[in-house]
């Protein structure tokens, strides 16, 4: 077994509210809609840093339930992918926290402090933010050829470790 059933689901849920967090954040950034798109993208975004904590916490906890009978390169190449990963989205939700708390009104259940939030570092935070879907971009895109390749050319297992129909292993 590689990944317990609640493993699956955060994964599919945290993909699910990334694609809408990057839709509403460009829909705000670029005037696609009214102003409620921030106050959604605030409250979707404190959501994730739940589900991310939880599924982090999941990770940790059962680490000794990964094995993989994959090559070496193959592991140290997907492993890292999966590291840069979880960075890019901690990463996410950090700079996004400190950047909503500079808003007039944030949507924030504790904002930090907005002095802090206006400040020239809170500014470089927001430029990370803004910078930091380049990264996921490229990251996910190395991350979906990845599980392609074992889909389509290796024709194994690896993608039913993510999903929910009984696996063989
Ligand atoms: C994986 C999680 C997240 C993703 C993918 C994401 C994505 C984005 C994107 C694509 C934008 C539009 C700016 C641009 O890049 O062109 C944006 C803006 C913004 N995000 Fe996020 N975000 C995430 C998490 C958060 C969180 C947790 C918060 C706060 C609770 C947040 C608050 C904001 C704010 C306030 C803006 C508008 C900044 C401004 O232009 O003033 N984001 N986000
Ligand atoms: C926002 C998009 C995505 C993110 C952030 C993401 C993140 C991750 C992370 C961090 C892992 C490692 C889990 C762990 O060991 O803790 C993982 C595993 C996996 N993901 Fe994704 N993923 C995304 C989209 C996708 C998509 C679109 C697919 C399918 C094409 C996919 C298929 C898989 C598979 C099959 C695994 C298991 C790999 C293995 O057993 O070694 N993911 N994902």
């Amino acid at each position: 077994m590689k990944y317990t059933k609640p493993q699956v689901v955060y994964h599919w849920l945290t993909v699910l509210m990334i694609l809408v967090m990057v839709l509403t954040g460009l829909a705000f950034r670029f005037d696609w809609t009214g102003a409620w798109v921030i106050q959604a993208h605030q409250v979707i975004g404190q959501s994730l840093i739940l589900v991310l904590g939880l599924r982090i916490a999941s990770r940790v906890a059962l680490r000794a339930l990964h094995q993989s009978t994959h090559k070496v390169w193959e592991r140290v190449a997907s492993h890292v992918t999966h590291v840069a990963l979880y960075i890019c989205m901690i990463a996410f939700v950090v700079t996004g926290y400190v950047s909503a708390s500079g808003l007039n009104t944030p949507n924030l259940l504790w904002p930090v402090d907005q002095t802090f939030a206006r400040s020239d570092t809170g500014e470089t935070l927001l430029d990370w933010h803004y910078s930091l879907k380049w990264v996921l971009l490229g990251l996910v895109a190395l991350h979906i050829l990845g599980a392609l390749k074992h889909l389509l050319w290796d024709k194994d297992d690896t993608f039913t470790h993510m999903t929910l129909r009984s696996r063989k292993d």
